[in-house]
């Protein structure tokens, strides 16, 4: 695939520049400033930025251009506005260029404050850089400086505007490229002031990328701040975000055993260079007070000491006494690709579940199918035009069906906004404006977006700029969906006659409008529907690449049915007709589950009928249960009790607490991902390594390490004994498992690369509180597949292919990252998971006993809710932080949500006399929730949306009556404005005393833990 956007990779045919008198090539399609970094040379910049293009805002990135070479005085221009043409001439160390680089510095510097030594972006801060750079050395400025107010905005982002240098780039990130609408700049002249009108959080769902887009430290992680260290002290990791299914690339650091942070670890084919703030602020869940910390169930038999250690032996006989029991294994969508295989292989496929229920299963079923056929695009692939051999293409319509992405893949909906801006970006090229010229395209194009339709159960954030946005229940929205596959067949659309250009801002009443002398469609459906249904038919004849994106979050079935039949009249359309799906997955695993999903495995129910069917045959409970990293939140109460009374001995693996860890016999502490190794396998079937930050304190130890002590000592597999997850991986690819046998491959170009910087402060200094005996560190053990040194010595980290962490010399901020790229937005000089990418889903599905599962589907996992259509359906519209169950443990995000709210249509409220703040019971299985009303005029009669926090995101798309909502007693009120509150109380308490956890823990952990550690016997979990 080859791109030529600002944003993508480019094209080969390169020219020749010369730089200095030396010849370069660079790529015709960015601009010159993105060819002379390309080229690894050194040129100051602050305002450009690889994937927002130029504004020239700065005047920091001036070069002499000559007009031949014979031309000794040339001009300046600023390279980032400049376009390269073959044979140009340009100087970048002749005396104009450098002073002038020189005197804007030292002009934007005037105002600065000079505060690195109690800043927190010291050490990792472009401007920094870019002073040394152009040999500004010295302060001659003596005046007074201009100074601003810094303003609250929010638990994340913190704001310190004296160190601003007004290169513009915040608000270009988060208004323009974002789309937030909070953020704005205000002022003139020399007080120009980025920020918001008033104090407040900020909305947008990507905030946390202005800490690494702002050059200076404008812009603060309040987390790392509050928990503080230099960027040289941390020990780094390459991960991949747990949060969604799309699996940003991200690096973790970690000082004194907690995380302190997440940047972004650029891929270019995934996340560029930005996450979204769930994956950002999220991994503070691994510091959480729910964390598990000792064992559970057994420590009083076995007298497990405290923490810090384990003991096998006594582990071992306190699991003798279970030795026997039948288990079955329940695996899940959260835990790594190497447990759930692992977890698969020790109980037999007949013993082993995914711990879906039966509706799951079939919707599991259904996204295999989709995936197998419709091979889905990289962000990268969706954003940029591809170019199929001669033919240069982009997706010219978007239809976003039953999946609010803003909620369940945050990533992917930013980059559906900059594939919005095809049509602006080629309207600018009919007259020859460059994509990079952003500026120029913004004014030139306007708002013209490409089309874009939405058919969804809520609204989302894209309603407003869609050509058409209906709200719909979900049995509607699939019916839409079945009309919509029949009027393509039927080549209705051959017919209309309404012409479908690029427009902004067209609502379905402007749709409507143009379709106004259509009939309608189906008696099944109102007008608006059917005018809504004509007009997208329409833009779908109508383009040539079109992108669907759905995904499993409304739990039907059904719903991916019709998809996979819209998108196969799609296909057969023509072959200069290139529909691609997306289909975004429910957790960070659940694509690399569906390896181990065949007939053969157990839905919860099938897990609750075994258990209490033995248990009525025997007398006694039989089947003991044995839980990977799963809550089973989905479940009734009634199921969860259920489980627990016909079940014998409950063993859970989990990291933080949950209704299962309460109710277990016994729980055994996990790492969270941040000290773990393994893969994940995101939406598209990407097997993607993360690894460990740092080794977590035991008794706390790898999920696949607990599972080997079990393999040993419970359930007698001695064929599995690994002591390491390289062994582990060995022992698939042996049994010729691909996917183990590519990570093989993989590991073994690695090399011993160290996770800190060479600047780092030393052990030696880093411990002195404590003692200046130079301490062990962590040995290299075969635990270690990468090769990632627990140390500053090593290979260079950035010539590794998962680099811990980015730096290069003179670039010491994150904008180093273009000097591992091999062009300014190409991929890294050493591929990084790529390596291990898109393992084909037919390869990777290990059975293939499912021919005729769709006439057995029924029997296999009957689900009669599918077919019961009720008169209201609940749907969780949870704020995008809390939308991953990992994250409600974390205080920062449970002071952003607002409170519980319950949301009904205009109609629904007024039958039922409900009006705006009334609280109202809703009533789930035995679960009593409570919230505030919310009235919403565009909202479906059918749908309840609710935000409860008590109400986890497993459950959606679930059939109530009107019977299930009351309104509340005053009591309950009183209740719940106290519950409310109370949630925010503790964590406000939490917060705090988190820090005062992990700042005690600095002085004590290092030294301990690293002297525990060098006693270990080999253990290679140590
Ligand atoms: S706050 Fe940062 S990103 Fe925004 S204009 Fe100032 S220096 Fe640039
Ligand atoms: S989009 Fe998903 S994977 Fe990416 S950073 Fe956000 S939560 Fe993590
Ligand atoms: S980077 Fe070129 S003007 Fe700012």
């Amino acid at each position: 695939m080859m791109s030529d956007d600002v944003t993508g990779k480019m094209k080969s045919n390169k020219i020749t520049v010369y730089i200095d008198d030396v010849p370069y090539l660079v790529s015709p399609e960015n601009n010159l400033l993105a060819g002379v970094l390309s080229n690894k040379l050194k040129l100051p910049y602050f305002c450009w930025h690889p994937s927002m293009g130029s504004v020239g805002a700065c005047r920091q990135c001036a070069v002499t251009q000559y007009m031949d070479e014979n031309d000794t005085r040339g001009r300046l221009v600023m390279s980032c506005m400049t376009p390269v043409v073959d044979g140009m001439r340009i100087g970048l160390i002749d005396k104009a260029s450098a002073k002038f680089r020189q005197q804007v510095i030292a002009a934007m510097m005037t105002n600065h404050p000079h505060d690195c030594p109690v800043c927190a972006e010291g050490g990792e801060c472009h401007l920094q850089d870019m002073t040394v750079m152009t040999g500004h050395s010295a302060r001659q400025y003596r005046g007074g400086k201009r100074t601003f107010t810094n303003q609250y905005l929010g638990e994340l982002v913190g704001h310190e505007m004296n160190r601003c240098i007004t290169c513009y780039r915040c608000v270009r990130f988060y208004k323009d490229y974002a789309g937030g609408k909070d953020f704005d700049v205000f002022g003139s002249r020399n007080q120009v002031y980025f920020g918001r009108q008033k104090d407040g959080v900020l909305e947008s769902a990507f905030s946390g990328n202005l800490v690494e887009v702002c050059p200076t430290g404008v812009f603060t992680n309040k987390l790392f701040s509050a928990h503080y260290t230099r960027k040289w002290d941390l020990q780094s990791a390459p991960s991949v975000c747990a949060h969604c299914s799309i699996g940003c690339n991200t690096s973790i650091g970690e000082r004194y055993g907690s995380v302190r942070r997440v940047m972004n670890r650029y891929n270019h084919e995934l996340n560029g260079y930005f996450l979204c703030d769930r994956g950002r602020f999220g991994i503070g869940f691994v510091n959480s007070m729910a964390r598990i910390s000792t064992i559970k169930g057994v420590n009083n038999k076995v007298g497990e000491p405290s923490l810090g250690t384990f003991n096998e032996k006594s582990f071992a006989k306190a699991m003798s006494e279970h030795s026997g029991e039948s288990f079955i294994g329940i695996g899940s969508a959260r835990a790594s690709f190497e447990a759930n295989r692992l977890m698969k292989h020790l109980v037999g496929k007949e013993n082993f579940s995914l711990g879906y229920t039966n509706q799951e299963m079939q919707l599991a079923l259904r996204h295999k199918q989709l995936l197998a056929q419709y091979p889905q695009q990289s962000l990268s692939g969706m954003e940029h035009r591809v170019h199929q051999g001669s033919e240069a293409k982009e997706h010219d319509l978007v239809v976003l069906i039953g999946e609010n992405i803003a909620q369940t893949a945050p990533r992917l909906a930013l980059t559906i906004k900059q594939l919005l801006r095809n049509a602006a970006r080629d309207k600018a090229d009919s007259i020859g404006v460059k994509h990079w010229q952003d500026s120029a395209v913004r004014t030139y194009a306007g708002n013209t977006t490409t089309p874009m339709f939405s058919i969804q159960a809520q609204q989302s954030e894209f309603d407003q700029q869609a050509n058409g946005a209906l709200i719909l229940s979900v049995q509607k929205i699939i019916t839409c969906v079945e009309h919509l596959t029949q009027m393509l067949h039927a080549e209705f659309i051959s017919h209309i006659v309404v012409p479908l250009k690029a427009q902004q801002g067209n609502t379905v009443e402007s749709a409507n409008q143009k379709c106004s002398s259509q009939e309608s469609v189906s008696k099944e459906l109102s007008d608006q529907e059917s005018k809504f249904l004509l007009l997208l038919a329409n833009a779908l004849s109508q383009a040539k690449m079109p992108l669907i994106v759905t995904g499993l979050s409304l739990k039907s079935p059904l719903l991916l049915n019709a998809i996979d039949n819209l998108m196969a009249c799609l296909s057969q359309k023509s072959h200069c007709y290139s529909p691609e799906l997306t289909v975004v997955a429910p957790e960070c695993n659940s694509v690399g589950n569906l390896h181990f999903f065949n007939e053969h495995s157990l839905s919860i129910e099938q897990v609750i009928n075994r258990c209490s069917t033995r248990h009525s045959e025997n007398k006694v409970p039989s089947t003991s249960l044995l839980i990977l990293e799963h809550d089973l939140a989905q479940l009734s109460h009634q199921q969860l009790q259920q489980l627990r009374q016909h079940c014998k001995t409950m063993i859970v693996l989990d990291h933080t607490d949950n209704q299962l860890t309460k109710m277990a016999d016994i729980v055994l502490p996990v790492s969270a991902v941040s000290e773990s190794n393994g893969h994940f396998v995101n939406y598209q079937g990407r097997l993607q390594r993360f690894s460990s930050a740092h080794i977590a304190v035991k008794p706390i130890m790898e999920n696949w390490y607990w599972l080997g002590l079990l393999a040993k000592h419970l359930l007698t597999h001695p064929e599995v004994s690994f002591a390491s997850l390289t062994q582990l991986q060995s022992f698939f690819a042996k049994h010729g498992e691909p996917w183990a046998l590519q990570v093989m491959t993989c590991q073994q170009q690695n090399s011993n690369v160290a996770r800190e910087t060479h600047r780092a402060s030393g052990r030696t200094a880093m411990t002195a509180n404590q003692s200046v005996h130079e301490s062990k560190t962590f040995l290299e053990n075969s635990n270690n597949p990468e090769g990632l040194r627990f140390s500053m010595e090593g290979d260079d980290a950035n010539s590794s292919h998962n680099m811990p962490y980015a730096w290069a010399p003179a670039w010491n901020s994150n904008q180093s990252i273009f000097q591992h790229q091999q062009e300014i937005n190409g991929e890294l000089h050493h591929k990084g998971n790529e390596n291990l990418l898109n393992l084909s889903l037919s390869v990777f599905f290990d059975d293939t006993a499912e021919e005729n599962i769709e006439e057995k589907l029924d029997k296999l996992w009957p689900c009669e809710v599918l077919k019961r259509d009720g008169d209201l359906t609940l749907i969780q519209n949870i704020p995008w932080f809390l939308a991953d169950q990992q994250t409600h443990n974390l205080p920062e995000f449970i002071l952003m949500f607002t409170g519980n709210t319950i949301e009904l249509s205009t109609e629904f409220a007024r039958l039922n006399h409900y009006s705006t703040d009334d609280v109202l019971k809703l009533t789930i299985d035995e679960q009593q929730l409570f919230g505030r009303v919310k009235i919403n005029s565009n909202q479906s009669q059918s749908v309840v949306l609710v935000s409860l926090f008590e109400l986890p995101m497993s459950i959606n798309n679930l059939i109530i009556t009107a019977k299930n909502i009351n309104i509340a007693t005053t009591e309950e009120v009183t209740d719940f404005h106290q519950v409310e509150s109370n949630r925010k109380q503790i964590a406000q308490q939490e917060k705090a005393d988190i820090l005062i956890r992990l700042k005690k823990q600095d002085q004590t952990v290092p030294i301990s833990f690293i002297t525990n550690e060098s006693k270990a016997e080999g253990n290679s979990n140590a």
